[in-house]
């Protein structure tokens, strides 16, 4: 780390180097006057080094030191001493020693920034947008950067080993149809045309196997327009992985040993060897989730039988109208105040639940708006299916299918925090599997590809693919982990004449085919091998390993959740000029800058 201004960084100097003459460039972090001598403390991204003036050693360097700010950018040469026994600081890896400075050179001068870049900051996240390169000074920030540089180099050294070959796509293409908006870019050489940013390399890399790269990948940025949410931004970064002459099992072979290492390195602990699988319709019938937090104890359990048997409206009518009851259970949870409770209610209400019937199992018997209903024999009976016990509440879902599992689904994570039984300290990694191939869009009246209209159903399901769409399994898999999609692929279609058949379904044209995708079906036709893959979110998976809430938190510089760069003001109107280049004509004024 030696330079032309510098010989050590501000995290190197140990006791080994008492004696040594160095020099070290730094921001001043603070600055601590104390009988004649100033002490600084020197940061930079490595660590923090005490320099001491000496007023006795040397007056006017001591009168220059004093005149040092918070955050000016400085350079200190000077000598390693030890520090005094009772000045060595042991949380520090440069505690036990510090520099006596012999000359100060400011660099650069630091007006009182908007906050102070400390661990701990009262400044919200707009201001530490606006501000990044401020934040970024924090030691939090700083540390948060480089671990996600060393997982990615983790993932590059894990793929380059097992003989996976990256290569670049171009970020200048055509739509490609993951079920998002894209952002366009206006072409000046071809008015009226525009390219699209891509969602994920997904054709090219197809292309690719059928060019014979059998094992490629890509730590690629991805650009959705869609609304961002604390695990989404509307651009984003994969390792892109696809592989030629595999099947599903070669891609778990692949990812479990790196997500074992990291989780090992960053979480402390082993993973199951191998990872649980779970197929798609257990994980929404015991979780009423594909992507289940399994950290969290809870399971959702079907009592619809029970509860048509109950002789209560809102149960019977639920199960008569071809819907299900479910219960949550949720063990001591008769302890609870009704207010959490209440919240419960409020927020399966604010997800599109009628209500949120209960009942608590308390010493002196049940309570709750169900009390009296579950008194019988049929109640009990109803208890008896969900598990309940004495000292428990109990949570009932009532209505169609798949708006129960989203309710109860949904309160699962709210209900195991009060409880306290989802331990924290644990990651839970699994493999989602056996999703559907398709979901019927009800808006728009056709059928929509759960994962992308590449994805292969099982082999079995050709045959009846026109037939019964909705019954078919796509090849497809989720990596999830604490409750969070770190990664999705599948294996996909590699015969043209399938894919055609697949986007029939999806109610596209042989026009519309050619179209939009005719060069890629028609790459298919030159001998296309059997290939699949997947992609893992990168900044989702460097949340989890560091334990974020957030993904802005592992972006450099992020965008707010209205898709806004604070730092940079983008996106920005454009001048007359640059939208006559494009031939844009705008429609809407520009909103006013702020
Ligand atoms: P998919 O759309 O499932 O699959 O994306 C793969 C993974 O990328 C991450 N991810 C995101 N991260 C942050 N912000 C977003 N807006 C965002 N969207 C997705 C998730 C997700 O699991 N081409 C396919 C992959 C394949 O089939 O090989 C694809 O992009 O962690
Ligand atoms: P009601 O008969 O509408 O007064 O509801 C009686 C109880 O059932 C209340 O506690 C409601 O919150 C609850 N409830 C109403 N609709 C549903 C539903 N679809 N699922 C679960 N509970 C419900």
């Amino acid at each position: 780390m030696r330079s032309a201004l510098r010989t050590h960084t501000c995290g190197a100097l140990r006791r080994a180097d008492v004696g040594s003459r160095v020099s070290l460039c730094g921001w001043v972090a603070s600055r601590r006057d104390q009988g004649g001598v100033a002490f600084v403390d020197l940061r930079d991204r490595h660590g923090v080094t005490q320099v001491t003036f000496s007023g006795d050693r040397d007056a006017s360097l001591l009168e220059k030191a004093s005149a040092l700010r918070p955050e000016w950018c400085v350079r200190v040469t000077g000598v390693v001493g030890p520090r005094p026994a009772g000045a060595v600081n042991a949380t520090l890896p440069t505690g036990e020693v510090e520099v006596g400075a012999e000359a100060l050179e400011v660099l650069s001068e630091c007006p009182v920034p908007p906050f102070w870049p400390t661990d701990r900051t009262e400044a919200g996240l707009d201001l530490r947008l606006e501000y990044r390169f401020i934040d970024l000074r924090r030691p939090k920030m700083t540390r948060t950067l480089v671990e996600r540089a060393q997982i990615v180099s983790t993932v590059r050294r894990h793929l380059e080993a097992q003989g996976f070959l990256e290569v670049e796509t171009p970020l200048l293409t055509r739509s490609t149809p993951e079920g998002s908006r894209d952002f366009v870019v206006p072409s000046r050489l071809h008015p009226g045309s525009f390219y699209a940013l891509p969602q994920s390399p997904q054709l090219f890399k197809q292309l690719l196997m059928v060019s014979g790269f059998d094992r490629y990948y890509q730590i690629a940025r991805c650009l959705r327009d869609e609304d961002s949410r604390a695990d989404r931004q509307p651009e984003f970064s994969q390792v892109d992985i696809e592989g030629s002459f595999l099947a599903e099992e070669d891609v778990y072979g692949l990812i479990e040993p790196l997500l074992r290492t990291l989780v090992q390195r960053y979480r402390g602990h082993d993973l199951p060897d191998p990872l649980p699988r779970m197929r798609y319709d257990e994980a929404m019938a015991r979780f009423g989730s594909d992507k289940p937090d399994l950290r969290n104890p809870l399971e959702l359990v079907d009592v619809s039988r029970e509860a048509a048997a109950l002789g209560f409206r809102v149960f019977s009518d639920a199960v008569a109208a071809g819907g299900v009851v479910n219960a949550l259970r949720l063990p001591g949870g008769a302890a609870l105040p009704r207010k959490d409770v209440d919240g419960w209610e409020a927020e399966a209400k604010a997800v599109g639940a009628k209500g949120l019937a209960w009942a608590k199992w308390g010493a002196e018997g049940l309570a709750g708006p169900l009390a009296k209903v579950l008194a019988g024999d049929p109640g009990r009976a109803l208890l008896a299916a969900a598990g309940v016990r004495e000292g428990d509440l109990v949570l009932f879902g009532a209505g169609p299918f798949a708006l129960v599992k989203k309710v109860l689904g949904h309160l699962r994570k709210p209900c195991g925090e009060r409880l306290g039984v989802v331990d924290r300290n644990r990651t839970a990694a699994l493999w989602v599997t056996d999703f559907p191939l398709v979901e019927w869009n009800e808006d728009e009246k056709r059928w929509d590809a759960c994962h992308h209209p590449f994805t292969s159903p099982r082999e079995e399901d050709w045959a009846v693919l026109e037939q019964d769409p909705g019954a078919v399994r796509a090849r497809a898999y989720d990596l999830v982990v604490d409750g969070y999609e770190a990664g999705g692929g599948s294996i996909r279609i590699h015969r043209p004449d399938r894919q055609q058949r697949m986007f029939s379904l999806l109610g596209m044209s042989p026009d519309d085919v050619q179209r939009r995708f005719g060069w890629f079906v028609d790459a298919l036709r030159f001998g296309a091998p059997p290939h699949g893959g997947i992609a893992l979110g990168v900044d989702r998976l460097v949340m989890l390993l560091l334990g974020e809430e957030a993904i802005q938190e592992v972006i450099a510089f992020p965008k707010t959740a209205q898709a806004r760069c604070l730092l940079t003001r983008a996106p920005a109107p454009l001048d007359e000029k640059q939208l006559r280049d494009a031939s844009i004509a705008v429609v809407a004024p520009p909103p006013k800058q702020g």
